[in-house]
């Protein structure tokens, strides 16, 4: 494990052994709250495996599912039944299998546009947290999922967008993508984002050590300015890491 400013980069062997620890990761969020949990999923391929493994046994069955809330960090605003549809990847591989449908949040596509779908999901966080006012001592999410692409975007913040300099509102439109699938996004803003307890990175694979290089690196990208108001924690596999953070 190493120290990287704001966050801890734990590096382990390959995408299995990653999955197998960011599930342990999430279950240890879930047991450390005996009330509500709130878990807020990325899309993308990087937690596929991270999904298989929390509907199979043993995670599975130490999921108290009841009382576990799932919500998408940002959706790609096609059809809820369409392939690049985030929490439809999701409900396809665990949730429509293990969590009641109550509990499954989705950012609803069926709106008019995305700015409509961004407001009625910042309407249904706000009122599942209880308040429209994000206070640091009570962290929206157990935990927030994320990824990073080649540009250094996360969730649907791209660099140099509007959205990723938002304080105000929970939720934003993105009207275009800056990298595939250029689909119109609707993205969780920082200041939703980082009101959790943990906001955990998935990185796996050599197609990733270019922009993790940037990212350590500490280049103002959206990447490197969502951070947790609590711990933030970046998986890494080997294939990812760049040459010269090996060792340190
Ligand atoms: C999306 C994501 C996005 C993703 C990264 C990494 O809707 O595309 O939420 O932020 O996490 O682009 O994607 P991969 O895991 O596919 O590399």
């Amino acid at each position: 494990m190493a120290l990287n400013a704001h966050r801890q980069v734990i590096t382990v062997a390959d995408s299995a052994e990653l999955a197998n620890s960011a599930a342990d990761r999430v279950l240890a969020r879930i047991a450390a709250n005996d009330g509500r949990v709130a878990i807020c999923l990325t899309g993308g391929s990087s937690p596929t495996q991270l999904y298989r493994l929390l509907a199979t046994d043993p995670y599975r069955n130490q999921i108290p599912w009841d009382r576990v809330h799932w919500f998408i960090g940002d959706e790609r605003f096609v059809p809820a039944a369409d392939p690049l549809n985030n929490m439809g990847m999701a409900r396809r591989i665990f949730l429509d299998r293990c969590a009641p449908a109550a509990n499954i949040h989705p950012i609803p596509t069926d709106a008019a546009d995305p700015r409509e779908a961004a407001r009625r999901y910042e309407s249904e966080l706000q009122s599942f947290y209880g308040a429209n006012e994000l206070v640091p001592s009570r962290p929206l999410f157990d935990v927030v999922l994320m990824g990073v692409g080649p540009d250094g975007h996360t969730a649907s913040l791209f660099p140099d967008y509007p959205a990723i300099e938002e304080i105000e509102r929970w939720v934003v439109g993105v009207p275009q993508a800056h990298v595939e699938p250029f689909v119109p996004r609707v993205t969780l803003t920082l200041p939703a984002l980082n009101s959790c307890r943990e906001m955990l990175f998935e990185v796996a694979g050599a197609e990733k050590r270019t922009i993790l290089t940037r990212v350590l690196d500490g280049e103002n990208l959206p990447a490197n300015r969502a951070r947790s108001t609590g711990e933030t924690i970046w998986l890494v596999d080997q294939a990812a890491l760049p040459e010269n953070f090996r060792g340190r």
